[in-house]
């Protein structure tokens, strides 16, 4: 197999991964976020399934208005931050290593009035839930957060630790592999789970999941 040295400019969708910063606007607000991608990688930039969220969320599909959210993979934050501005009051999770670049885009963005109403914390998927209220969230959030295979139980569990059967959970997915999907099958043990969205410009899908009414916390 020949290797085709990796060169960014003559792939577009990826040359705004190298850029320093990314700008948007949501909820009446200019949002801009810093990116890292050759300090941090993957966490440090926004990915377009994180846009794709936001945007469904500023429509109005979902109850935010002092509800209680978690955002998971957090990444720069962009989904929390937002949820936060359209009125919920959001956990803003990614793994250790994450933490300090997300806290700094979440500052910037958030009026001091609403700082108050996000808060970031370390969730590693499948660790130390017992920091985590336990069933007692109304929104889940993650975007392009399935994407490790060897990661799928430990979200597994952690959506189930952290849902009740009133909770929604909204996951925006580009399905690169089959394996994708296979997480999808995988929710559907435990969580009843639709399509609601899909952004064909992006090729990104929004997925609503609701635990099973008839399946035990564990
Ligand atoms: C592709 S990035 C998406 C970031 C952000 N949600 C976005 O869409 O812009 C995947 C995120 O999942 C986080 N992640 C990967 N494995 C994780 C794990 N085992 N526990 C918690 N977070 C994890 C990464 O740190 C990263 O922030």
């Amino acid at each position: 197999m020949a290797l085709v040295p990796y060169d960014h400019s003559l792939l577009p969708g990826l040359k705004k991964l190298h850029d320093s910063s990314s700008a948007f606007q949501f909820a009446g607000r200019h949002v801009k976020i810093s990116q890292d991608w050759g300090k941090l990688g993957v966490a440090a930039v926004v990915w377009d399934a994180a846009v794709v969220l936001c945007t469904y969320l500023e429509l109005g599909a979902v109850e935010l208005k002092g509800m209680s959210a978690i955002e998971l993979g957090a990444g720069t934050g962009l989904v929390g931050i937002v949820a936060t501005l359209l009125g919920a009051n959001v956990t803003i999770t990614d793994r250790k290593s994450a933490l300090e670049f997300l806290q700094t885009n979440v500052k910037a963005n958030l009026p001091p009035e609403v700082q108050m109403k996000a808060r970031i914390a370390e969730l590693t998927w499948g660790e130390n839930l017992e920091c985590f209220e336990r069933s007692s969230y109304d929104l889940i959030l993650g975007a392009d957060i399935v994407y490790l295979e060897e990661t799928f139980q430990d979200l597994l569990n952690t959506l189930d630790y952290l849902s009740s059967e009133k909770t929604t959970i909204l996951l925006s997915c580009r399905i690169r592999y089959e394996r994708d999907s296979k997480f999808l099958k995988m929710m559907e043990q435990t969580f009843m789970v639709s399509e609601v969205h899909y952004d064909p410009e992006r090729d990104i899908h929004i997925y609503k999941a609701q635990k099973h009414p008839t399946s035990r916390d564990l």
